[in-house]
């Protein structure tokens, strides 16, 4: 059997699909854009080719993220919350803690030993604590997204950027640039103050798995991070589409209706009402 997840995020659409034994065969990510709709169509696709799979093959696919009432060929939906929770502790035993860095909101998720939901924080309303914040860094800095962690590497002298708000974070980037500070430094800065608002939303201890395309491209948020931490920090496979994969999961689950399969863990809240069913 061939399952299938689909997360319409605000920067990016992710789909995946998996077999029986949440295997992942293909996955994909396109930029989301004004069309969710269309972007949710070609992810799917794209995530079918990967796995040399056409829809017909495709017993379930779920939607989730903020874009998910926008996934027309969705069976069911489930919250971001739930996917991103689901799909972490597939891979980690609880109790953990998930922190989805994405591209207009930031998650941190308590799971306990059962793999249900303890609480969550959610920061979307401060794009200083998201993706957004590098996205305008690197925008400032004239090098594209891609190459902010390259030009990252090259740093040398520890600078901290003391602007809370993503706005006047831009401009005093300027003021430094003035002043004759190092594009490299001041990208590490950016990294720096991203993950002081991320360790800001919650305790972060125990194991503490990290997702999203923040994590999945910024190999320096990750050191950054873990550094902070009391406890472990763990990247799964497929971090960006760590959504996705968790619909997939909650796809296969929703189709057998006897919720998680044996030896799994049991899924973290009840199900958006399917509009396909
Ligand atoms: N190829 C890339 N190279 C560098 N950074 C990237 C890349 N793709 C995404 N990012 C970073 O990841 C962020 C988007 O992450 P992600 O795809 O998880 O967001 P999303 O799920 O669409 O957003 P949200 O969950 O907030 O709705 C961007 O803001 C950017 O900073
Ligand atoms: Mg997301």
């Amino acid at each position: 059997m061939i399952y299938a997840g689909v997360d319409s995020g605000s920067w990016n659409t992710k789909a995946v699909v998996i077999d029986g034994g949440a295997r992942v065969r293909g996955t994909c990510v396109v930029r989301s854009g004004a069309d969710l709709a269309g972007a949710a169509e070609r992810a799917y696709d794209g995530a079918l080719g990967a796995a040399g799979l056409g829809r017909g093959e495709v017993t379930a696919v779920w939607a989730t993220g903020f874009g998910r009432q926008s996934v027309a060929f969705a069976d069911g939906s489930r919250t971001e919350l739930d996917c991103h929770g689901r799909g972490a502790a597939h891979y980690v035993p609880g109790p953990l803690t998930v922190v989805d860095i994405g591209g207009q909101d930031a998650k941190v998720i308590r799971i306990d030993a059962a793999g249900q939901r303890l609480s969550h924080r959610m920061n979307r309303k401060c794009a200083a604590g998201t993706g957004s914040f590098l996205d305008e860094i690197a925008l400032r800095l004239g090098v594209p997204i891609e190459g902010l962690g390259a030009l990252a590497s090259g740093s040398a002298e520890p600078l901290e950027l003391s602007s809370f708000c993503t706005v006047f974070a831009g401009t005093e980037l300027l003021t430094l640039i003035r002043g004759g500070k190092r594009p490299s430094d001041l990208a590490m800065a950016a990294y720096r103050s991203l993950v002081k608002r991320i360790v800001a939303m919650d305790v972060l201890d125990g194991r503490v798995v990290a997702t999203g395309g923040v994590i999945a491209h910024h190999p320096a948020m990750v050191a950054l991070l873990g550094a902070e931490l009391r406890g472990e920090i763990i990247v799964p496979p497929h971090p960006q589409e760590m959504g996705a994969f968790g619909a997939a999961l909650a796809a296969r689950d929703g189709a057998a209706a006897v919720g998680p399969s044996a030896g799994e863990r049991a899924p973290l809240a009840a199900v958006e009402a399917p509009r396909h069913a």
